[in-house]
């Protein structure tokens, strides 16, 4: 690869992947720090595709891509034996107690017997399975099965953690217990992670970085610090009778409205916006019922840009949040394609 920076966790450049004549990754340009990263998207847009080619796992059709500094079309195998990877199918062998599982993992990976034995009984504490590791992986409840999962990732404390859909069919404990151990992971382990979701929450919990990739593009790449900065704050107002006259007079202001019956939000400018809130209720004689200033999440601005892309939202909060043309995300273009 031209201009090789080992530095970097995980580097593509023009890397494309077809299925056939389907094109399940096109043209992905990518330079990403150690860290933890969320790879977010909706279902088929690539995200498992660009993980197995990352992991050397299938044959890539063009491009270059390096991981920890390895080329993944001939490292493949110096590149899995310095990563962990949470698969998002069934990996485990139901007939295995979960200790056998989890070291089985370890020697796969070219550890010592002994070393793995040890580290078996470490991770399988880390991951809060110490007290059912010598169960059948067969009667292990989704829950434990993912979390076995992690094991057998991190039984060789891999310097990389790719995990895939790590919260996939885990109730909303195990889900938490999930996110925190690979939160802990990156944070008390100082190891980098890249993980997959089509949930920004789960990103949101355990990442400082996000990818967001559609139909095979990379078409976000931001922190999510700063992606979190470029959502517009709106103060919410509820009111009671002449929502019409209020909206109108609101506008007259030269306030940015939007209106979903008798709620209506309206774009924060500064300081003074909730004043002149106040006085054009005042000159209307409209009761505000409700005032408060509505902080959007992260998830909102995932359903935005998955809006723009052209997936349709659902709920009337949704509703309200996706008709708008006043709201901007920065410049409208977020790095990689613009949206
Ligand atoms: N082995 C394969 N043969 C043919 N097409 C495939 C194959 N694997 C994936 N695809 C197609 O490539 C595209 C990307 O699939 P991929 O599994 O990478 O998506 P994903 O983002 O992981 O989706 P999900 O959220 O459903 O897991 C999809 O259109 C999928 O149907
Ligand atoms: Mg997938």
């Amino acid at each position: 690869m031209v201009s090789v920076n080992s530095d970097w966790l995980i580097e593509a450049k023009s890397l494309t992947k077809n299925y056939g004549p389907h094109i399940a990754l096109d043209n992905v340009d990518i330079q990403l720090p150690h860290g933890s990263i969320g790879l977010l998207g909706p279902n088929g847009a690539g995200k498992s595709t660009l993980i197995k080619t990352l992991l050397g796992l299938i044959q890539i059709t063009s491009g270059e891509g390096k991981v920890l500094g390895h080329d993944i079309r001939t490292e493949g195998h110096a590149i899995r034996s310095k990563i962990g990877y949470m698969a998002e199918y069934d990996t485990l062998n139901p007939d295995l107690n979960a200790v056998d599982q989890v070291r089985y993992a370890g020697e796969l990976l070219g550890m010592a017997p002994p070393v793995a034995n040890q580290r078996t009984h470490e991770v399988m504490e880390y991951v809060g399975l110490r007290d059912q590791r010598y169960r059948k992986i067969g009667t292990f409840s989704t829950g434990m099965q993912q979390s076995a999962k992690l094991a057998c990732a991190i039984i060789h404390d891999p310097e990389l953690l790719i995990v895939d859909e790590p919260s996939n069919g885990l109730d909303q404990e195990h889900r938490g217990f999930m996110l925190d151990t690979l939160f802990n992971i990156v944070s008390d382990g100082g190891r980098s992670i890249l993980m997959s979701s089509h949930l920004m929450d789960d990103v949101q919990m355990v990442c400082d970085r996000v990818i967001m990739i559609h139909k095979g593009r990379v078409v976000v790449h931001r922190r999510i610090e700063d992606l979190a900065r470029q959502i517009d704050r709106e103060i919410e107002i509820s009111v009671w009778g002449g929502a019409s006259k209020m909206e109108q007079q609101l506008k007259d202001a030269g306030l940015t409205v939007r209106r979903l019956g008798r709620v209506m939000r309206i774009l924060r400018e500064d300081d003074s916006t909730v004043d002149l809130i106040l006085e054009c209720a005042a000159k209307t004689s409209v009761q505000i019922r409700q005032m408060e200033e509505y902080e959007p999440s992260l998830e909102d601005l995932f359903l935005l840009i998955m809006d723009k892309l052209g997936y349709g939202t659902r709920s009337a909060s949704e509703l309200l949040n996706s008709t708008s043309d006043s709201r901007v995300i920065g410049d409208g273009s977020l790095g990689g394609a613009s949206i």
